[in-house]
């Protein structure tokens, strides 16, 4: 991939797990693209804020858009911007239901799909899931089928056999892109 500093795209980047990719990700020198709803800009210039839903085509547009702007390139992308309600399912609302399709399932689609289609240009990429263990392993005492159902939907994406390497216990890290020479060039890097 040569020495050219590499970049990471982070949702769900203002608080918990999010943040704390970004400065991790900063420690490996990587320059961020930061995404969430109300995230504020950096004092780094090295992280780029992009505040938006991450449910919003448009949102997904101007991560790659404007990251590709600033950085000019993209070879991380954490899916990390979720929902988590745990309600028996007789208790989720449309509310519910809606939000958490639209942030869980719709997020990871709209940017993913952006971000891939450059990473294809480029020859190389990860795309990594923050998902959930509760998909494998239910828990009575946390009663949360809509995590399940859309987290899940993240990991069935994330599912082609033997290009999977697990990370840790809720991510899954994928080698793109799938097409065979570009996968071969993608193992180098
Ligand atoms: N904490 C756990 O024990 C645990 C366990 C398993 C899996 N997870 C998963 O790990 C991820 C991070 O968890 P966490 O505990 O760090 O969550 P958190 O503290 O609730 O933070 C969620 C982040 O996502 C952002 N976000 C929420 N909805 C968004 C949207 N529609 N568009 C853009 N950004 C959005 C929030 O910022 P804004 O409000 O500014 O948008 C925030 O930065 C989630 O996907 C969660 O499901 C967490």
């Amino acid at each position: 991939m040569g020495t050219e500093q590499k970049v990471a795209v982070i949702t769900g980047a203002s608080q918990g797990f999010g943040a704390a990719l970004v400065k991790a990700y900063r420690d490996l020198n990587y320059r961020v693209i930061a995404n969430s709803r109300s995230i504020k800009p950096s004092k780094d210039s090295d992280v780029l804020a992009i505040a938006g839903d991450v449910a919003d085509p448009k949102t997904a547009d101007r991560i790659v858009q404007d990251g590709l702007a600033r950085f000019g390139r993209i070879d991380t992308l954490i899916n990390n911007a979720g929902i988590f309600i745990a309600k028996p399912l007789v208790d989720y609302t449309e509310e519910d239901y809606a939000s958490m399709l639209a942030t869980n399932l719709g997020g990871f689609f709209r940017v993913t799909k952006r971000v891939a289609a450059e990473m294809l240009k480029q020859g190389s990429g990860h795309i990594v899931q923050i998902t959930t263990s509760l998909i494998d392993h239910a828990n009575s005492n946390v009663p949360s089928v809509l995590a399940s159902i859309t987290k899940g939907g993240l990991n069935a994406a994330t599912n082609p056999g033997d290009r999977i390497r697990k990370k840790g216990r809720s991510g899954l890290t994928l080698s793109l892109p799938r097409h065979e020479d570009a996968d071969a060039r993608s193992r180098n890097t």
